[in-house]
């Protein structure tokens, strides 16, 4: 048994240290109290403590905070219970080095029976790159999500507002100009007036533009593929957890990862989601803690169609609201834009099916909306 040599044959022990010496992943031998037996190079380079300083320490020395602790428990459980816990599992934990700083690890753990006593073998391996890869990532998509979110929810139509403003201030102002020179002196101000005519037109042209292209944005323009609603979902779920979250929200999602195909630009899809749940979210504000609860599920309606339902447990719609809440600028939100669900039936609308809602109790519109779309599923050719 080739673990079990270092004790009993001292130069095979050697050449076990230079084997060891020469992997790539850190290595550390314990036993069954922690303390450490045996570790290569790589465990050195890892966590900047000598050979000697980790030779007979215990192992909590390189883990941080909560699993510093834990650690000792779970090897007295297993050695009590024999249940497989990191033994021969793996676990993430966050490992700490010399010099204080942490970082998160992958520690699995492999038993080695040595004559009478249990040495539990530890490969490590540093996860530091990997988590940073998968932070940005996320955060990318994020960041990409967030900017069609806030395009969406209004952000477009203040842009709107903002960028028509101009042109709109610019005519106003040449047309004065002209009136005035016009009113005063006609004769030697009619190449400057029909200069301010010539501005004018300019400043229309833009206008229109800005108009051309927000209803670009909203009508079509699509980016479509073939993908499924869960997919759709995975890219926004962490930020609907943490939204959810953040406002002390229980989130419970129900979307089956069989369901048919759909055929849709999923940024924009995605877009419908996040502002339906953003309503959700604002629609509870006032909901006590323990209601405070978004259901989000997708299932199949008809043998075509799928439909994709967010629950809340919110103020609902005034039935006297009800025939408004889609229509563009209708908000009764302080520092709401009203574009939302306008924009979000568009969409739906784009992609051939139909975004609706109803009240959770007929008889009691306080007792939360379920928002919900449907869309048709891949036609197979
Ligand atoms: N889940 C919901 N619960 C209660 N009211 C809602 C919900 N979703 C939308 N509404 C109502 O519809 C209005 C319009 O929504 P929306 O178009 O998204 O604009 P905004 O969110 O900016 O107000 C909201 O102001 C609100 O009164
Ligand atoms: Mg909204």
């Amino acid at each position: 048994m080739l673990m079990a040599s270092p004790d009993t044959n001292p130069s095979a022990a050697v050449k076990l240290d230079s084997v060891l010496d020469a992997m790539v992943e850190a290595m550390i031998v314990i036993d069954n109290q922690g303390n450490i037996k045996q570790v290569n190079k790589s465990a050195i380079g890892m966590f900047g403590f000598s050979r000697p300083e980790l030779l007979g320490s215990n192992i909590s020395m390189l883990m941080s905070g909560a699993d510093k602790a834990r650690h000792g428990d779970y090897l007295d459980r297993y050695e009590q219970t024999r249940r497989k816990r990191i033994i021969g599992v793996g676990r993430e934990v966050v490992g700490a080095r010399k010099d204080g700083s942490t970082f998160p690890i992958h520690i699995a753990v492999g038993e080695v029976q040595m004559g009478d006593t249990v040495q539990y073998v530890g490969l490590i391996r540093d996860l530091t790159e990997q988590r940073q890869a998968e932070e940005a990532s996320l955060k990318q998509r994020e960041e990409m999500v967030n900017v069609s979110r806030l395009s969406t929810m209004g952000e477009m139509a203040a842009a709107m507002a903002h960028e028509l403003n101009q042109p709109l201030t610019a005519i106003a102002n040449f047309a004065a100009a002209s009136q005035r020179l016009l009113e005063t002196n006609p004769d030697d101000n009619l190449a400057a007036v029909l200069e301010a005519l010539t501005d004018i037109q300019d400043q229309a042209h833009r206008a229109g533009e800005v108009i051309r292209r927000t209803r670009a944005f909203t009508h079509g323009d699509t980016e479509k593929s073939t993908t499924t609603v869960a997919t759709i979902f995975s890219q926004i779920a962490s930020l609907a957890r943490m939204d959810s979250k953040a406002n002390n929200i229980r989130l419970d999602t129900d979307i089956p990862s069989d369901l048919p195909e759909v055929d849709v630009d999923p940024v924009q899809i995605q877009q419908v989601m996040l502002n339906l749940m953003r309503n959700a979210v604002d629609a509870m504000r006032n909901t006590p803690p323990e209601q405070r609860e978004i259901s989000i599920c997708a299932k199949r309606t008809a043998p075509h169609e799928i439909r994709f339902e967010v629950r809340d447990h919110g103020a609902g719609i005034k039935p006297e609201d009800a025939e408004s809440v889609f229509n563009a600028f209708f908000t009764t939100k302080s520092s709401g834009m009203g574009m939302g669900l306008a924009i979000c039936r568009t969409i739906v609308r784009n992609h051939g099916g139909e975004l609706r809602f109803r009240y959770n109790d007929s008889r009691n519109p306080g007792a939360g909306m379920t928002f919900f779309f449907t869309l048709p599923t891949k036609v197979k050719a």
